[in-house]
């Protein structure tokens, strides 16, 4: 499987949870439509994306089971927060719940705010190791005051891999008229969405991750009630002209990694099914997780059957290794430098934790290489 990719055969790449990776094809179609760009920019912009926009929109739509009058196009999943949360019309006092597990940029965007409007954030802590899902839950709706305005939660977290619990989360927050904020950065590819079943304010994804599209194709879903007060972080020729005029146009910008949506979409459901690459990447990862924490001698940190994992499981790294490097920076260079393993280290509660992804393109081999790696550094 991996000469259907780009990435280089040199390094054992255990990390596509950061910035996903592209299939040589996809990267391919983008190229054409690079090229036909700069044979008529004016063409390729005005004429050409425009009028593939509603069906791109469409065809996403279908995909993440919602409708495209819902969805708006971004770059990345900043932007998506950063619009969602620069809309709202906060008021000093309101509370802003977000779990220490978020993703930092996101916790930055919600101080942002918050700082500029006298709304608090509160967050919440979600104690580790994770038995079960109510751990994650409880902390949260013991949090809720009357004073709480937003809850912004993962869908996957970014640090320690873990699958929330969001249904029931949104249901809660709703049910005591909290909106919902789903930083689904990780979701779209990595698991399966029923976006209007479930019924989040928004729900933001990105698809440069597990959807392997190029970067700089993102989404925002948002509840039909909240499309009229929603505006891009960037204000342009659209303004009030609707949600979908205002997001479409937000300057000059490169439009071929949405317009390689449908492209990557079909071409993953040709080539393996998107059902069929989802159970992959949750045994290998689950596989692995297992495999690791047993030779390493570390306490999980969510329940080894993989129920609250997707495509990606955080470890703790052995004591020897962690006693030895007190950064998780130099550990990760060294891993590269002198072993050739790509993969995140992360400080997290006073610890070094490191962070596995399984996509399409890893086998069995790649996690005994990097086992193999740190029993030699131990
Ligand atoms: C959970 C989560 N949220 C948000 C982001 C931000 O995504 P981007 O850098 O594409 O804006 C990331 C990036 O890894 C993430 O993991």
């Amino acid at each position: 499987m991996a000469s259907a990719w780009m990435l280089g055969s040199d390094v054992t790449y255990l990390n596509h949870g950061s910035f996903g990776a592209r299939p040589r094809a996809v990267y391919e179609h983008q190229c054409s439509l690079r090229n036909d760009f700069e044979r008529q920019p004016v063409q390729s912009i005005v004429a050409d994306t425009e009028a593939v926009l509603p069906s791109i929109r469409e065809h996403l739509a279908d995909f993440i089971g919602t409708t495209p009058d819902r969805l708006d196009l971004v770059a990345n999943a900043s932007e998506a927060v950063n619009s969602i949360l620069r809309s709202l019309d906060l008021q000093p006092g309101d509370e802003l719940l977000i779990p220490d597990h978020a993703y930092n940029a996101v916790h930055q965007t919600l101080r942002y705010v918050a700082g500029r409007t006298g709304a608090v954030v509160k967050v919440v802590h979600i104690p580790l190791p994770i038995h079960d899902e109510e751990s994650m839950v409880q902390p949260i709706l013991d949090a809720f005051t009357s004073r709480t305005r937003l809850l912004l939660i993962d869908h996957i977290t970014s640090p320690t891999a873990l699958v929330f619990p969001i249904a029931g989360l949104v249901r809660a927050a709703r049910d005591r008229g909290v909106d919902v904020l789903v930083d689904g950065a990780h979701g779209p590819g990595m698991m399966q969405l029923d976006l209007d079943t479930l019924g989040a304010t928004w729900y933001v994804g990105n698809l440069h991750k597990w959807v392997c599209a190029p970067v700089g194709a993102a989404f925002i879903a948002t509840d039909p009630s909240r499309l009229s007060s929603l505006h891009p972080a960037v204000i342009s020729h659209g303004y009030e002209q609707g949600h979908t005029e205002e997001f479409n146009w937000q300057g000059t910008r490169d439009y071929t990694p949405w317009r390689c949506i449908p492209f990557v979409l079909d071409w993953v459901e040709n080539r393996w099914g998107w059902e069929a690459l989802r159970v992959h990447n949750h045994r290998l990862v689950v596989w692995a997780h297992d495999m690791l924490c047993d030779s390493w001698g570390v306490d999980p940190l969510t329940p080894r059957d993989g129920r609250l994992l997707g495509s990606m499981a955080t470890l703790e790294l052995p004591k020897s290794i962690r006693d030895r490097h007190d950064s998780e920076k130099s550990l990760h260079d060294l891993l590269l430098r002198e072993h050739s393993v790509e993969v995140p280290i992360m400080e997290w509660d006073g610890k070094l934790w490191l962070r596995i992804s399984a996509q399409a393109y890893n086998t069995p081999d790649d996690y005994r290489r990097l086992d193999e790696v740190i029993a030699s550094m131990r």
